[in-house]
């Protein structure tokens, strides 16, 4: 993930990253953002009225606002690709990428609300704190490899293993999953409850060939993996398409059960482990 920035002036282009303009004729028109205005003490929504054009996303319209109406804006923002993980919000009531969401895809025809992710604290406008985010990711066991199995210091692994980790390794940090995760944004569960993230995040390690380190009894004793009732909704929010419940939260859930639910499966993993010597 890229170092967040946070845009609050008004001297920058706003169609810079992309979006082109356009004449009146070939389809601009205006359309009212709710943009949740405030900070750490309180806030609310103000009604901003601005001209779009075919292309533009909804942080093309943010940034208009900013450079137009509203130098004090404060969005956070870095590639405007969908790649930095930077832009995340709440459009409509859905946690979303701001640069990866068209208004072509939204109805113009009432107020598009614009707020920022509500599970974590407010700093200012549509930027949140995220930075228990980091936190957390600072408590999971890191990748521990095995030893070289060749005496230049290299591995040998298969390339089905390395495929079926490939997947975890797409995301963006965005948390937009851990956002949209009831128990994270309805309980609060943060210190016992590590979310979708860092289930991505720890299935990409403990899947890795060649990690050996064991962080199964922290999942269910630390990282909270319980507490996930398998509801989806991480997985339908997520902008890389990753399938976190069916390939990272489901499969460790298993892995639980095998090491701390099934007696006769840890007697035969103990049971092989000690005839491989
Ligand atoms: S599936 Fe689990 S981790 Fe994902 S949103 Fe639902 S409760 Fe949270
Ligand atoms: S798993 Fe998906 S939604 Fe969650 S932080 Fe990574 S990219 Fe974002
Ligand atoms: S600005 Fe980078 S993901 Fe949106």
């Amino acid at each position: 993930m890229t170092t967040p920035a946070i845009g609050t002036s008004s001297g920058g282009t706003p169609r810079a990253a992309g979006a082109q303009a356009a004449p009146a004729e070939s389809g601009q028109r205006p359309a009212t953002f709710r943009v949740w205005r405030g900070d750490a003490a309180g806030g609310a929504f103000r009604d901003y009225t601005t001209d779009t054009a075919p292309g533009m996303v909804v942080l093309d319209a943010i940034h208009q606002i900013q450079a137009e109406q509203a130098n004090d804006l404060a969005v956070r923002w870095n590639c405007k690709a969908g790649k930095c993980g930077s832009c995340s919000a709440e459009i409509n009531g859905k946690p979303r990428l701001m640069c990866m969401t068209r208004l072509s895809d939204l109805s113009l025809d009432k107020p598009v609300t614009v707020e920022p992710m509500r599970a974590f604290p407010p700093v200012k406008d549509l930027v949140t704190d995220v930075s228990w985010n980091y936190r957390v990711k600072e408590k999971i066991t890191q990748f521990t490899p095995r030893p070289p199995d060749a005496p230049d210091g290299t591995w040998r692994i298969q390339q089905s293993d390395v495929d079926r980790v490939q997947e975890f390794r797409k995301c963006i940090e965005c948390f937009l999953c851990q956002d949209v995760c009831h128990v994270i944004r309805e309980h609060h569960e943060e210190t016992e409850f590590i979310g979708p993230r860092f289930f991505v995040y720890t299935a990409a390690l403990e899947m890795h060939p060649l990690d050996v380190a064991d962080r199964i009894p922290a999942l269910k004793r630390d990282y909270g993996i319980g507490f996930c009732n398998i509801t989806k909704c991480c997985t339908s929010v997520c902008p890389e398409s990753i399938t976190i419940t069916d390939n990272a939260i489901i499969p460790l859930k298993e892995r639980v059960v095998d090491e701390f639910y099934d007696p006769l499966g840890k007697l035969v993993k103990l049971f092989s482990r000690a005839h491989r010597g």
